[in-house]
């Protein structure tokens, strides 16, 4: 690793927010039990600082003192106009005009999804404002823009991050990335629902930290400055699918492309069937991947040579989403059949099934085992 701004032997203080997320619960591991930097980090709630409330950040802010700040919050995908602006734009403003009172940096994470679409998209290239935006992307946008307008006028220290398609293990909301794996694994994706040729880039979440820790230590190379972060690696979106069902041994989706115009067909029949059961007080939305279905069907590529040209070392330099998927399949298909939400699952790929197998048929032998090892004064209680 490059050198640092200075020795950092004095033990930091962070803050995070969106803890529980993919993203934030990723960084917060790190920095718990991954890194051995003398830095304690703090990750509160939404329910105990919710950003759309000014005061509470100020408060809460002032009364920690952090060391820095990092943002990785935002509200669902779905969400109305008021609560996107809320959540992903005016929050992260009040923490960074917190921060600028403060004099500590702001990090920031971003979407690609204020970027142009096309191939090898760099920093520079953002999208413009338009009616036809999605909530997100536009608050997005918004943010990344005022960040810009506080470093200049204000002089906040902030440094932002945009990713792509992320993936990594933790997704309890299973969005995005993984949301796809789901469709797959529950053989709920019958065809191929993008086209031939069809790229996007991969944010790889477990190297994230390794990223924004590199970025704390060094602000005057990163503040002030916007990343694209993700893989080298540009990823044929078939080609992904298709490994994914081979590696699963499963027959569906079958290769056969359904044309963008059919897809959104689809997706317009299913929202005036869902406005009809909404009539009938059925809580149904439509599925993230029917929203963003255009994604599945436009390349989107980001150029990484700011990346590259920095002082950061990319700690595990071959890690793409393809070598992580034995690991991601294994965690995710055993989350997901645990939670009965999937059923198509082959066990052979998870445990050797002794434990389900006693659970149905022999509870007792749980008991047993439960109370011998309550007689011998050990809390082993993991399933074997
Ligand atoms: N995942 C992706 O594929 C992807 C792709 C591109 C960019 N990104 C960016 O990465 C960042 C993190 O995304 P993610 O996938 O980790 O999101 P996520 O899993 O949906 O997590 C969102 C987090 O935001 C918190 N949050 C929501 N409302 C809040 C509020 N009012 N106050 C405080 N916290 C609040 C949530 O807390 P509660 O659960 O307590 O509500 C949750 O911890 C975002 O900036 C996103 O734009 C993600």
């Amino acid at each position: 690793m490059a050198q640092t701004d200075a020795a950092q032997t004095t033990r930091r203080l962070g803050v995070l927010i969106g803890g529980s997320g993919l993203v934030g619960g990723t960084i917060v591991n790190y920095f718990k039990s991954r890194t051995t930097a003398p830095i304690d980090i703090l990750a509160p709630s939404s329910k105990k600082l919710s950003i759309r409330e000014p005061a509470d950040i100020k408060s809460y802010l002032t009364t920690v003192k952090p060391d820095f700040i990092i943002n990785t919050a935002i509200a669902n995908i779905d969400s109305d106009s008021q609560m996107s602006y809320e959540i992903n734009y005016s929050g992260p403003i009040n923490l960074a005009m917190t921060a600028a009172e403060l004099n500590i940096p702001y990090i920031h994470l971003s979407s690609a999804a204020t970027l142009k679409t096309g191939q090898n998209i760099d920093e520079t290239q953002t999208r413009e404002f338009s009616h036809k935006m999605s909530n997100y992307a536009k608050t997005k946008l918004m943010t990344e823009k005022t960040l810009e307008y506080l470093h200049k006028k204000a002089g906040l220290d902030y440094s932002c991050i945009r990713l792509s398609v992320v993936y990594g293990n933790h997704d309890h909301k299973i969005q995005g990335f993984h949301r796809m794996l789901f469709s797959i694994a529950d053989e709920s994706m019958p065809f191929l629902f993008t086209s031939k040729g069809v790229h996007h880039s991969y944010s790889n979440c477990r190297k994230l930290p390794y990223f924004i820790h590199h970025m704390i230590d060094n602000r005057q190379e990163f503040s002030g400055q916007t990343y694209n972060f993700a893989d080298r690696l540009h990823v044929n979106l078939p080609d992904l699918i298709l490994t994914i069902k081979s590696y699963l041994q499963l027959r569906r989706p079958y290769e056969i492309y359904v044309p963008y115009q059919m897809a959104n067909i689809g997706k317009r029949c299913t929202s005036a069937l869902l406005r009809v059961m909404r009539n009938f007080g059925l809580k149904a939305n439509l599925p993230p991947e029917l929203i963003f279905i255009r994604n599945f069907y436009t390349t989107q590529t980001l150029n990484t040579d700011k990346l590259q040209g920095s002082s950061f070392e990319d700690p595990m330099p071959n890690e793409t989403v393809y070598t992580r998927m034995p690991d991601m399949v294994i965690y995710y298909l055993t989350r997901w059949s645990q939670q009965n939400l999937i059923t198509t699952y082959d066990e052979e790929i998870r445990s050797d099934g002794t434990f389900e197998q006693d659970f149905k048929h022999r509870p007792e032998i749980l008991l047993e085992q439960m109370h011998k090892s309550i007689s011998a004064g050990t809390s082993n209680t993991e399933i074997k």
